[in-house]
């Protein structure tokens, strides 16, 4: 895993977004793996920024996202999909017909989740997925004892998670009880993984995640046995780490052809 600890979570998001424009500017048609929550939203700007003054172009880029909630519509203010369109996809020149966004509503869900992992094999698998990660160490909606072998399927969220994210919502009881979520299995079959976190409320976790044992409880840590991933945090967020000296150094002294 290569650690990358930023000042704060405008860095954070400014990297990631570099490194999304890094990959589209190679391969025009690449594959990302897209998440939600509020971690991500400064690098959605900054891919609008660059698609608005540096011409990066999205309209060969196909996009999987890794989660929504079940039970509620597209154009729900609280969805996913809502989020997606309004936070990005809205401003910037992608296709509709190459953004997948788990349906919350499939009638039949098991079939849609199938559908969904073989369109991801279809379109030539993810390049880069990009990975929030939940205080208790989810990413996705995969919740600790996740199989680290799942695949896209529905999941009922942990109340913690319900809790965290009722900010999003009237009131804690309109939180959906479930989701759609691709699985662990299928986030590491991605090329590489970015796991980008901020604040505080997230250093245990990444703690765990970065030198904790791999273990189902800390669905995250499965990336500890993914070929290329970069975990991507501020200072807050690496609080807890007990090697961040040596991972500090390791960035500083990167060869120039690694550089950001
Ligand atoms: P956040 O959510 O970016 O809103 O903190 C991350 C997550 O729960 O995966």
């Amino acid at each position: 895993m290569e650690i990358i600890i930023q000042p704060s979570a405008q860095e954070v998001g400014i990297i990631a977004a570099r490194m999304v424009a890094q990959i589209i500017r190679k391969k025009p048609y690449a594959v990302l793996g897209l998440p939600t929550g509020s971690t991500p939203l400064v690098m959605y700007k900054e891919l609008i920024r660059m698609h608005r003054e540096e011409k990066l172009d999205f309209s060969e880029v196909i996009t999987f996202n890794l989660d929504e909630y079940v039970g509620i519509s597209p154009e729900h203010p609280c969805s996913y999909n809502y989020y997606m369109y309004t936070n990005f996809f809205s401003s910037v020149n992608i296709k509709p017909h190459n953004i997948n966004i788990p349906d919350g509503r499939a009638r039949d869900i098991p079939k849609f989740c199938t559908e969904f992992e073989r369109r991801i094999v279809e379109a030539g698998r993810i390049d880069l997925q990009i990975l929030g990660i939940g205080a208790d160490g989810h990413i996705g909606f995969n919740e600790p004892t996740s199989s680290l072998a799942s695949r896209t399927r529905i999941k009922t969220l942990m109340p913690q998670t319900r809790q965290d994210n009722a900010r999003f919502f009237p009131s804690l009881d309109e939180v959906p009880q479930h989701s759609l979520t691709m699985g662990i299995g299928t986030i590491m079959e991605a090329k590489q993984c970015l796991l980008m976190a901020a604040g505080e409320k997230k250093a245990e976790a990444i703690a765990k995640t970065v030198e904790g044992p791999i273990t189902a409880i800390v669905p995250a840590s499965a990336l500890q046995f993914h070929q290329h991933t970069t975990v991507l945090i501020d200072e807050a967020a690496a609080g807890k780490l007990a090697r961040r000296e040596y991972y500090t150094k390791t960035f500083d002294e990167k060869p120039d052809w690694q550089h950001l």
